[in-house]
């Protein structure tokens, strides 16, 4: 899947990435990126139960996905694309996942307040996946607020992505990536986890943990301060 390089958020278009006629999207790094990612976030994930709200969810390949492998938790996707939308529930059915049709949620909005949002109850986790650096920071800044409304006492927000790691780059790549996502939007860019750690301070949350994932990406959890 190529990321379109233009506008104020990614979306994924026709012509960008293959489409099923089902509707379903196909990620070109999920097949790489998911068998770690899925043992990293079974550290934070194992043995909680309720709904996780997935925001940006893209292809929704990893919401149908989780929702297979974590049958205790409830994974809503969600994403403000509406092809996006259409792709995660294709997805949900095609691998016979548990149906929970993908909720328009934008990042930067008060989404936390939304009655969609706020019917799901307490939520168990909230989950982005390479998100953070291809939309504005107050995306970011959005899904912490959110986040910090609706976690249950004990619930976590993982952000998943490449990250600029207490000033440092972890790798050349990435910092050519950040530079052509900056050139292409000055809003967009690799996030650096100071900041968002600052970010989510300010809403109650903190950088509570984070693994190192291949492909020079990490996996962050947040909790309640
Ligand atoms: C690079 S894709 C990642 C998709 C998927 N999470 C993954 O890891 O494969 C970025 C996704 O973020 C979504 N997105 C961009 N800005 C957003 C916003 N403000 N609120 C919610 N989703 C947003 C896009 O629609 C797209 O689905």
């Amino acid at each position: 899947m190529t990321t379109p390089t233009s506008g104020h958020t990614a979306r994924y278009r026709p012509g960008d990435v293959d489409i099923a006629e089902d509707g379903r999207m196909f990620s070109n790094v999920f097949l790489r990126n998911f068998p770690p990612l899925l043992i990293a976030v079974n550290r934070f994930l194992a043995g909680r139960s309720g709904p996780v709200l997935e925001i940006g969810c893209g292809t929704g390949q990893h919401a149908a996905s989780f929702a297979l492998a974590f049958p205790d938790l409830d994974w809503w996707p969600s994403d403000l694309d509406q092809m996006h939308r259409a792709s995660a529930n294709a997805w949900q059915a095609f691998l016979r996942a548990p149906a929970r049709p993908a909720l328009d949620v934008d990042g930067a909005t008060p989404w936390a307040d939304q009655p969609a949002i706020t019917d799901l109850g307490p939520l168990a986790a909230v989950f982005v996946s390479n998100v953070t650096h291809i939309a504005p920071f107050e995306v970011t800044r959005g899904i912490l607020r959110g986040a910090a409304a609706r976690l249950a006492t004990d619930g976590i927000l993982l952000i998943y992505g490449p990250f600029i790691v207490d000033g440092d780059f972890q790798g050349a790549g990435n910092e050519r990536f950040d530079q052509n996502l900056r050139a292409d939007n000055p809003e967009w860019g690799l996030r650096d986890t100071v900041d968002i750690d600052a970010a989510a301070r300010e809403v109650g949350l903190h950088l509570a943990d984070q693994v190192a994932m291949p492909a020079n990406n990490r996996l962050l959890a947040f909790k309640r301060v």
